[in-house]
């Protein structure tokens, strides 16, 4: 495993041995015991749009390491990456400062291009088409909460977006069901329903019913209704998407266990209420903190 860029690249094995490092290495970060394996190691984090939470937690999670993360916004590399240079020129560049790449990126092809062009590992911290640094902190937080990953049933109320698929694979590759649950027009393509039905049948349904989807789930999960990137379409979709927040309503269709999740940063009054996220149900703090535990294992892997 030289980059982590989806889900479905890896394998059964290689996420279930990444989960089970994150385990292992949060307990002994949280048990106060330090693990320098990155040190003298150097990762480039290249971001083309915002983030607290990817920026912050791989940050810690080098430096905890001990390791050094580069921070690298847009205007730094003259525009977005590959505007200035191209990118295979930038990677082959990076290889020789660095070990390891980070990047946050709009078009998905930007990441497999560094990775294509790079000698030392890539990361996808976030393109428009997937999150699976994302998917596989929200799978740690399920085995946490519910003492299980295989069998679990996720209901993602609202875009089948960059989040939604890589939960999909997540889904596919680990043994849950995904059900997703959107208005017309903002379901999760099919290529992708088809790619993660194809890896392990029947795991991801889409449907149009949010109550529907939560009936029986574990987990409801839901992501902002607009996008990085899709800020123009601000109004247009706050209208389409009218009947699939997380509220009360909604809650009161899933049993009275159901986990809500979100991947953060939440738009209350939007797509989750501020009463389900602040409520008994909501684990959505639990599932921030753990983006630091999965890519510190992450890191390891890939990077000492
Ligand atoms: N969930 C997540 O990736 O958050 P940021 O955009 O703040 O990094
Ligand atoms: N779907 C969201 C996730 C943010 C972490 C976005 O791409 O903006």
């Amino acid at each position: 495993m030289k980059d982590f860029i989806s889900i479905n690249s890896c394998s059964t094995e290689e996420l279930n041995e990444l989960i089970e490092l994150s385990v292992e290495l949060k307990k002994a970060y949280k048990a106060g015991e330090r693990d320098l394996c990155l040190a003298g190691k150097n990762l480039v984090m290249l971001f083309e749009k915002p983030s607290l939470r990817t920026r912050i937690s791989f940050h810690i999670a080098m430096t905890d390491l001990g390791g050094n993360p580069i921070y690298v916004k847009p205007s730094d590399i003259g525009g977005l990456v590959g505007e200035r240079e191209p990118i295979k020129d930038m990677a082959r560049v990076f290889s020789g400062y660095v070990h390891g790449i980070m990047a946050r990126t709009f078009r998905h092809d930007t990441v497999l291009e560094l990775a294509k062009w790079a000698s030392v590992p890539v990361i996808n911290a976030l393109t428009d088409w997937s999150h699976p640094c994302q998917s596989m902190a929200d799978v740690l937080t399920i085995l946490e909460h519910t003492g299980r990953i295989e069998g679990v049933k996720i209901a993602f109320i609202g875009d089948g977006n960059n989040v939604a698929r890589s939960l999909a694979f997540a889904a596919a590759k680990l043994g849950m069901k995904l059900t997703v649950a959107s208005p017309a027009g903002y379901e999760l393509d099919a290529g992708s329903i088809e790619k993660a039905n194809a890896i392990s049948s029947g795991c991801v349904e889409q449907m149009s019913d949010p109550k529907e989807a939560v009936s029986d789930a574990d987990v409801i999960y839901t992501d902002t209704w607009v996008s990085m990137g899709q800020e123009e379409e601000k109004q247009k979709r706050i209208k389409e998407f009218e009947g699939f927040a997380v509220d009360s309503d909604l809650m009161a269709a899933a049993g009275a266990d159901v986990k809500v999740m979100h991947c953060l940063p939440a738009y209350r009054g939007l797509e989750i209420s501020d009463e389900v996220a602040e409520g008994v149900n909501s684990i959505i703090f639990d599932q921030a903190e753990n983006r630091l535990h999965f890519q510190r294992a992450l890191l390891k892997k890939l990077m000492s």
